[in-house]
């Protein structure tokens, strides 16, 4: 047994997230590159905490940072499309595809059709915390203001029935969240401001679309949508992620999420 082996050595003495710890640095031992988890990864697993580069450099002799892809995930084309985030960095996608085809099927706009494919790429791609405002920001340079407002919008429209326009609270909320749950006051705010836009419409429809009864056996193909997103999505030339649009770095970060710096 090598010395780095002896790193990851799992005995019947250590906890669960130990026994995790060490196996997860075993596994960058096999790597070229030292791959590090970011502050936010850390928090997402309970604790603030990070390591330094001398530490780990330490732990990982010989080698360099990774400044660039990560080596465990699926490859990037050099210039990525929307669709190539679909295919490989959205987590599941088959929610969205769901909600674009009822959204096609109910006869809506190529705007309604690109706000529900779209509405939780922020969810599937990056984090659920205020997704809404994320996705919006991530697409809000390539798409009409009333596709990214809509998906702003959402975050806070989907607590709050309308029936007028067919909409109630959801049942899946009263199960995940409890019969308690009470939106918290900027959610509130911002819901009678969006009730004063322009977009509500659309935000609404992004709702009544929004498949709530998820079928995982559901299967919708993402080539149905590729005219949509020709039409209704600017593709930069340079690649998602190298166009140096206001959200840029967010599909970068995407793309190389262990991007050392
Ligand atoms: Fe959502
Ligand atoms: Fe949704």
């Amino acid at each position: 047994m090598g010395p780095q082996a002896a790193h990851a050595k799992i005995t019947s003495e250590m906890t669960l997230s130990e026994k995790a710890d060490a196996i997860e640095e075993h596994m960058m031992h096999e790597l070229d590159k030292i791959v590090t988890k970011s502050v936010f990864a850390n928090m997402t697993d309970g604790r603030v905490d990070m390591e330094g580069g001398a530490a780990l450099q330490k732990k990982y002799p010989g080698k360099y940072f990774n400044m660039g892809p990560d080596p465990r995930l699926p490859p990037m084309p050099d210039k990525p499309t929307l669709l190539d985030y679909f295919k490989n960095r959205f987590a599941s996608t088959n929610h969205l595809l769901q909600s674009g085809a009822l959204a096609i099927k109910n006869g809506h706009s190529e705007k309604v059709v690109l706000a529900c494919l779209l509405h939780d790429i922020a969810v599937v791609g990056f984090i659920r915390c205020d997704h809404g405002y994320w996705g919006a920001q991530m697409i809000a340079p390539y798409v009409d203001e009333e596709v990214s407002e809509a998906i702003r919008m959402h975050q806070a429209l989907r607590f709050f029935p309308d029936e007028s326009m067919g909409y109630k609270y959801p049942d899946m909320y009263l199960k995940y969240f409890g019969p308690d749950y009470k939106p918290e006051p900027y959610i509130v705010e911002e819901y009678k401001r969006a009730r004063d836009s322009k977009y509500y419409e659309t935000s609404r429809l992004i709702c009544v679309n929004d498949i709530y009864a998820f079928d995982p056996n559901a299967k919708v193909n993402l080539d149905q949508f590729e005219d949509v997103i020709g039409r209704n999505f600017r593709q930069p030339k340079e690649g998602l992620g190298w166009d140096h649009s206001p959200s840029a770095h967010m599909w970068r970060t995407i793309m190389w999420p262990t991007r050392f710096l």
